[in-house]
């Protein structure tokens, strides 16, 4: 049966047992869910350990979940074997085979399956192309940089026209010039091949700049599914707004509610901001405020926006920004990033300034 989803994860868990006597069993993944589909480019982002490889192994057959089940176009594939699912995976070391060319490398699948000569050269060589190493048949691993048999991974990977490709942190080896390069290619490629791609990273600019949509996980846990822009604008709680960015984190208190707003007790003074679902009256909440949507003048705007009041702490100039640090009347701190136009000028160490933000850039966090 047709699906609209490439690869569905239901109430998927993997527990590893101790390893010794007197360990404790681990958890990697815990009660994932994850509907992907089809041409999409997703991306599992986390911290280290969190479980984003076990996740991968698990869609690829290397493990087997504890409980729930992997579907692929719908199939349950829970039991089925590695290499009888449609699925390839690059991994971070490129795991190529030294001691054959690169056409033989990339051939192997097709070796492997008994496709027949020409079609495999054929095929070996439509997949160099695609990464953009024509004339790389006949060389070895060896004598190719990092970045260059990064591809011909790529290739190998491709020339099996897998339905889901997995890519386990694949530019992690790189120097920073090269992956950031290689992002745009891997996107490009991903477009022009249109094959579903679960890519994992624990850099959140990677996975910003590439993913249709983005799992960010943290401790075996999803905590949010959503689009970059998403992500970043409005994360689903704490653990995302920090991990993703710069955030500044302001306790208050729900001093009112309206449709979609609230009012807010913030160091003794009264802010507004957006709330998706409105907590009662009386909470303790926390607000989520990015540097770069907090603006200081030397003069409230007079525009009736409400604003706090504070005074400069630490100045850092960063070329295009100049980021200030803003000790508010109860004493904790803020963060705001200013562009470096022409404008107000720049503000001094000690001086007292407004603090706004739009309504809409503060998001109000329960947990
Ligand atoms: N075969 C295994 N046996 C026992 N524990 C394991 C096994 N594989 C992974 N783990 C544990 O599961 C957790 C998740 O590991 P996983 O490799 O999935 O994390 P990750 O997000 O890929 O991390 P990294 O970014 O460092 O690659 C870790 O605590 C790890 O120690
Ligand atoms: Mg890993």
């Amino acid at each position: 049966m047709a699906s609209e989803f490439a690869v569905e994860c239901r109430s998927v868990s993997k527990v590893f047992p101790a390893r010794r006597k007197h360990q404790r069993t681990v958890t990697a993944v815990h009660d994932i869910s994850l509907s992907i589909r089809h041409g999409e480019f997703f991306t599992l982002l986390g911290a280290s350990g969190c479980g984003k490889t076990t996740s991968l192994r698990l869609i690829a057959g290397f493990e087997q979940p504890s409980s729930g089940e992997i579907l692929l176009h719908g199939n349950p594939i829970t039991h089925t074997p590695p290499h009888k699912r449609p699925v390839n995976t690059v991994f971070q070391n490129y795991a190529l085979f030294p001691h054959m060319t690169v056409a033989q490398n990339v051939a192997f699948g097709l070796t492997v399956r008994h496709i027949p000569r020409a079609e495999r050269d054929k095929r070996v060589q439509e997949a160099l192309e695609l990464v953009r190493l024509p004339d790389a048949a006949h060389a070895r691993p060896g004598e190719l940089s990092g970045g260059m048999q990064q591809r011909i991974a790529l290739a190998r990977a491709l020339v099996n026209r897998p339905a889901v490709l997995l890519l386990d942190e694949p530019l992690s080896a790189l120097d920073l010039k090269l992956r950031q390069a290689m992002r745009g290619e891997l996107k490009n490629l991903q477009e022009q091949v249109s094959i579903t791609f679960i890519y994992v990273t624990h850099d959140q600019e990677e996975a910003l700049a590439m993913s249709d949509r983005i799992a960010v996980m943290n401790g075996g846990h999803v905590e949010q599914v959503a689009e970059p822009a998403a992500i970043y604008n409005r994360p689903a709680n704490r653990f995302v707004a920090d991990f993703i960015g710069e955030t500044n984190f302001l306790r208050g208190e729900i001093a009112l509610r309206e449709d979609n707003r609230v009012q807010l007790r913030l160091a003794e003074q009264m802010m507004w901001a957006a709330a998706d679902d409105t907590p009662p009256v009386g909470q303790p909440v926390t607000l989520a405020v990015r540097p770069e949507k907090v603006y200081l003048t030397r003069t409230n705007g007079g525009n009736g926006r409400a604003t706090l009041y504070g005074t400069v702490n630490h100045i850092m100039y960063l070329g295009t920004d100049t980021r200030y640090t803003v000790r508010l009347q109860n004493g904790h701190e803020l963060v705001a990033l200013a562009r470096n136009l022409n404008g107000d000028g720049p503000l001094h160490l000690g001086e007292p300034v407004h603090i706004h933000w739009h309504e809409s850039d503060a998001r109000v966090l329960t947990e």
